[in-house]
């Protein structure tokens, strides 16, 4: 991510620094804790939509700074949060928060960086940040809840899978770009231009995420884990509609019964690859990133542009 670093490098370790002071707090245990979060930071990519889509609409000021670190906190507290919902036990290469300090601790910890969120804005009167990030916390929640909803009946199609990534996923990097942009230009058409191009990159992050799970690379967090907890994704859903009855049923029943047993795991996952669930998923991945890359391209050829490019780019071919 040369160019990425070229461009915003310097706003990048502004915005580090301006992000650990936001998280500050006299208490001694949610101290403990915020270090350990800061100290296990993860790639960073909400910010970076932030910063380039603020750059490519003007001159990056302190209430871009803001608005990076209003989506990055928001971002932390819904992972700490989904690692409780989903049972998980390892983030970042470490382990999560409630694998240390359980799920209480673990809900009050993701509150709490709401909260700082929250408060960053209002302390500066950013009203279109907390309008856009609120509707984006919304959608959230509601992808999150739909997802366990439809993962507990074992029903699920690509469309309602979409409608979940969408909410659950893309509207967080939608509002990023939508906010990095109106810091800078105060301009609605560009901000809404910035809205879809970060949805588009949002969908495509999500699908990799989901592909991740699939395989066993090394990648921070626990692989498998979906189907652990009866997650139906892309490459699942088309393997579901294309194979004959009795592996449907085999697999189902797997999803149902066998969920925890690393053997029935590795039977669905083989599956799903013979089966043509990843290459399928890939290829839907890749047409979401060239949708966001067409949105890219109204924009004149510049060094912003270029970097933005790079970094879509990076969100579908990232390592993890
Ligand atoms: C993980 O997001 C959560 C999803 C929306 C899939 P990231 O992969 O951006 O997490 P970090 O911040 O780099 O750890
Ligand atoms: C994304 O879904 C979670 C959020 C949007 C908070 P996942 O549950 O797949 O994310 P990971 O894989 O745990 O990071
Ligand atoms: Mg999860
Ligand atoms: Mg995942």
């Amino acid at each position: 991510m040369d160019f990425v670093k070229n461009i915003i490098g310097k706003e990048l370790d502004t915005f580090e620094k301006k992000f650990s002071d936001a998280v500050r707090s006299k208490t001694p245990l949610l101290d403990r804790i915020m270090k350990f979060i800061i100290k296990r930071k993860g790639k960073q990519l909400r910010p970076m939509f932030v910063f380039l889509s603020a750059k490519l609409n003007g001159e990056i000021n302190e209430s871009t700074y803001r608005a990076a670190a209003l989506v990055e906190l928001l971002h932390t507290a819904t992972l700490v949060h989904d690692d409780v919902v989903d049972e998980s036990m390892e983030r970042r290469g470490f382990f999560s928060i409630n694998a240390i300090w359980k799920n209480k601790i673990a809900v009050l910890v993701g509150d709490y960086l709401l909260s700082k969120g929250l408060l960053l804005s209002t302390e500066h009167d950013d009203f279109k940040h907390l309008h856009l990030l609120s509707e984006a916390v919304k959608q959230m929640s509601e992808g999150e809840l739909l997802q366990m909803e439809k993962s507990r009946k074992l029903n699920l199609d690509e469309d309602i899978y979409f409608e979940i990534i969408k909410s659950k996923t893309a509207s967080l990097l939608s509002s990023a770009c939508a906010v990095g942009a109106y810091s800078t230009s105060k301009d609605e058409n560009k901000c809404d231009k910035m809205k879809l191009f970060g949805e588009k990159v949002g969908i495509a992050f999500q699908i990799k995420d989901d592909l991740f799970d699939y395989g066993n690379e090394n990648i921070g967090k626990p692989t498998g884990n979906d189907i652990k907890e009866k997650k139906i994704t892309l490459p699942l859903i088309y393997t579901l509609n294309k194979v004959d009855k009795t592996l449907r049923r085999r697999i189902i029943y797997i999803l149902k019964n066998e969920n925890k047993k690393a053997d029935s795991i590795k039977f669905v996952i083989n599956s799903v690859e013979e089966a043509g669930g990843i290459r399928y998923a890939v290829e839907k991945m890749n047409a979401y990133r060239d949708e966001a890359l067409a949105i890219l391209y109204e924009y004149d050829e510049s060094p912003v542009r270029n970097a933005l490019e790079e970094l879509v780019r990076y969100t579908t071919d990232r390592k993890y």
